[in-house]
């Protein structure tokens, strides 16, 4: 064993820990250790250098959580200017093969000569970033501005954790990396959903999002976005012997612990370069972030300064794009769909648009409140998005082409009735949804409600889709998801595009499906807020299904992981007779279950109970004793709350501990544990 180091030493310890860490969650995307483990090596440092100001650096990553606001940003002038990009805006393969014709022509290259080798990537949908580093140091990041001047965005860019505060290895005097700041689609979404839910402006796309969170004066908001980065490209660079090609740059950034997108090749020729443009196009969908197209650059830099600029845009690289992801189209009018729980969704009707790859004509707009919120009107041209696989959205109106003083929309005064079943439609005091109040007399909610019943995870009735759901509830066949029960030959056979094979394999499947779990019966219920791992403790810990239908609200929430709002959920559905009624006749209809499921488990040493594990045990790995203990009936939770009844705690526990101890929940060692697991008292 050394001497203890220095708080010097440790300070430079922690850093260099921290900074792997970082490195393996942002950059590599495959976290190391523990978020608690972080939290602890974090916190040791700040104090290290709270004690000793002395201490502090530029490349700590306690410097990440943002500074004081600024007046205003400094201006930065670039020493290699920031150019940009000549765009392709034929979004067909034969912008590939004008790229590559210009770049044989300008070479003087004749027909004979081999293909041109390229390094191909993707266009990044963000902001365009120059990073300083000195001596290894992140020293300065700012922004393209006109390429000549850009602002000065450091401590903004600092809250970026993909990006490396000091670089690893040996790195240059001098190295200038320019690339794009941009925000994940899934980061977008959760964005936006804060947003409404603080009751502000939700942002039209994650270029916008990650442009404006950089450009924000208080690096504490820009610290609060979730941002991340890509490097493509180099500014100045001194004491560093460049590789030779771009591919090899890239290579090297990589290597000095910069994120550097995966999807990127080397290519030879046109057809390769139509190919990349063709495969990432149909990836794009896949994609974790937005891309408007892709990058082809000559990849060899000699070649590359032969080539040279005209005026802005180097004549060595190309944008070639794609389909846009947004679209501005008229809004024709907003009609309303009604889903299971009778939840009534605004959805606009649009003059149709081509929007990422395809026309579209209906996009949600979500509820009252967020129409509201974006003052979408009837009438108004709108921005419409749809990025990734998801349900197209009506982000914004454009509002200087509102050329009538258009009405706001209400959706309860245009919709005071079901559009379906003409029963009220009525908006809860703090929901921001309006329900129809029809219950399952609304055929709308019948038919999501019996789906949901016959759903592969509920009931599990093969061959009970859409298009049957849909004939059985027009033709008034089925009404309540004991009539699937009472189906016979002759009534379906004689549904259109229903032969007697189909006919049969369909009640075969019905037949089948009597037999199931109580944990699959009580999911295909569809009780508001009670999903399938809900359904699942429920079955656990009542056991059977009489049990559950006597339990009233805090006999409910005596269930793990059911809270309030769940339980009043539950006990109201139940508290509906018409829903007892189904539960019955389904039950006198042949629906069976095993009885007093799952037997062994409920009566189990540990039923009921709720269990957390934290630190490490001397003989026990964790999924041993998580084993151990669901084979006795108790579940095992993530984390320590009013409801845990044992912390089993082993050595170096953290914070799980402490907050036991503050709660007052009873705490084990594994000894205690095994105790718990063998004793014979099965009731205490
Ligand atoms: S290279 C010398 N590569 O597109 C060429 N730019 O005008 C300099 N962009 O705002 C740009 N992805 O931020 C390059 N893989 C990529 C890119 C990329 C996105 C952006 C860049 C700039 C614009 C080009």
């Amino acid at each position: 064993m050394s001497a203890a180091p220095t708080p010097l030493e440790r300070a430079a310890q922690l850093r260099a820990e921290l900074a792997r860490h970082d490195h393996a969650y942002y950059v590599l995307d495959a976290p190391t250790v523990p978020d608690a483990e972080y939290d602890r090596l974090f916190r040791e440092l700040e104090a290290l250098e709270s004690a000793y100001p002395e201490l502090c650096a530029d490349d700590s990553p306690t410097r990440r959580v943002g500074g004081k606001p600024l007046a205003q940003f400094a201006a930065v002038r670039h020493r290699v200017p920031m150019l940009s990009i000549r765009t392709e805006t034929d979004t067909e393969a034969s912008g590939a093969y004008a790229f590559d014709a210009r770049v044989r022509r300008e070479l003087g290259m004749a027909e004979g000569d081999g293909p041109v080798e390229y390094a191909a990537e993707l266009k990044f949908d963000g902001l365009a970033i120059s990073l300083r580093y000195e001596q290894g140091v992140l020293v300065q990041a700012a922004t393209r501005g006109d390429g000549e001047t850009g602002e000065d965005v450091t401590q903004n860019i600092r809250t970026v954790r993909a990006i490396p505060l000091r670089l690893r290895g040996t790195a240059p005097a001098v190295l200038e990396v320019r690339g794009e700041v941009y925000m994940r689609r899934d980061d977008f979404d959760a964005l936006n959903a804060r947003q409404s839910a603080a009751g502000e402006k939700s942002f039209v796309n994650p270029r916008n999002a990650a442009a404006g969170s950089i450009r924000q004066l208080d690096p504490g908001i820009a610290a609060r976005r979730p941002l991340t980065f890509f490097a493509y490209g180099l500014g100045e660079t001194a004491g560093w012997t460049l590789p030779p090609t771009h591919a090899g740059v890239l290579d090297a950034l990589a290597e000095f612990g910069l994120p550097v997108c995966e999807h990127r090749a080397v290519l030879q020729g046109p057809d390769a370069l139509a190919e990349f443009h063709r495969a990432v196009g149909a990836l794009r969908d896949a994609l974790a972030f937005d891309i408007d197209g892709v990058v082809y650059k000559v990849n060899a830099l000699e070649l590359q300064q032969r080539l040279g600029f005209v005026t802005r845009e180097p004549r060595w690289a190309v944008a070639h794009k794609y389909p846009a992801q947004e679209a501005v189209t008229l809004l024709r009018d907003i009609e309303v769909q009604v889903g299971r729980t009778g939840a009534i969704t605004p959805v606009a009707r649009l003059e149709p648009v081509f929007v990422g790859g395809v026309t579209v004509t209906n996009a949600t707009l979500h509820n009252q409140d967020e129409i509201d919120r974006k003052d979408v009107r009837i009438g108004d041209w709108v921005i419409v998005r749809r990025a990734g696989d998801v349900i197209p959205e009506v982000v914004a109106p454009v509002v200087e082409r509102r050329t009538a003083e258009l009405p706001r929309f209400d959706l309860l005064a245009r919709y005071p009735k079901c559009p379906v079943c003409g029963s009220h439609v009525a908006r809860g005091e703090d929901e921001v949804v309006a329900r129809c109040t029809g219950g399952l007399f609304c055929p709308a909610q019948r038919k999501q409600a019996l789906l949901h019943f016959a759903g592969r995870r509920a009931m599990d009735i093969d061959g009970l889709g859409d298009k049957l759901v849909e004939q059985l509830v027009d033709a008034a066949i089925v009404k309540t998801p004991v009539d699937i029960y009472r189906l016979g030959i002759l009534a379906l056979a004689n549904l259109e595009r229903m032969g007697e094979k189909s006919a049969q394999n369909l009640l075969a499947a019905i037949e089948k499906s009597r037999d199931t779990t109580l944990a699959r019966f009580i999911f295909a219920l569809g009780i508001r807020n009670v999903g399938e791992a809900t359904a699942r403790d429920l079955a656990r810990h009542f056991g059977n299904l009489d049990a559950l239908l006597a339990a009233d609200e805090a006999a409910l929430q005596q269930v793990p992981d059911v809270g309030p709002i769940v339980a009043k959920c539950i006990a109201e559905f139940l508290a509906e007779p018409h829903n007892r009624e189904v539960i019955e006749q389904l039950r006198a209809a042949g629906v069976r279950w095993p009885e007093g499921e799952p037997s062994a488990i409920a009566n189990g040493r540990l039923a009921g109970k709720t269990l957390v594990l934290t630190g490490t045990l001397p003989t026990l790995s964790r999924d041993e004793a998580k084993a151990l203990i669901e084979a006795q009936g108790g579940k095992v939770a993530g984390s320590v709350s009013k409801k845990t009844d044992y912390l089993v705690a082993g050595a170096e526990a953290g914070s799980k501990l402490t907050k036991a101890q503050e709660l007052g929940v009873a705490i084990v060692d594994e000894e205690g544990l095994r105790a718990l697991l063998n004793k014979s008292d099965t009731n205490a």
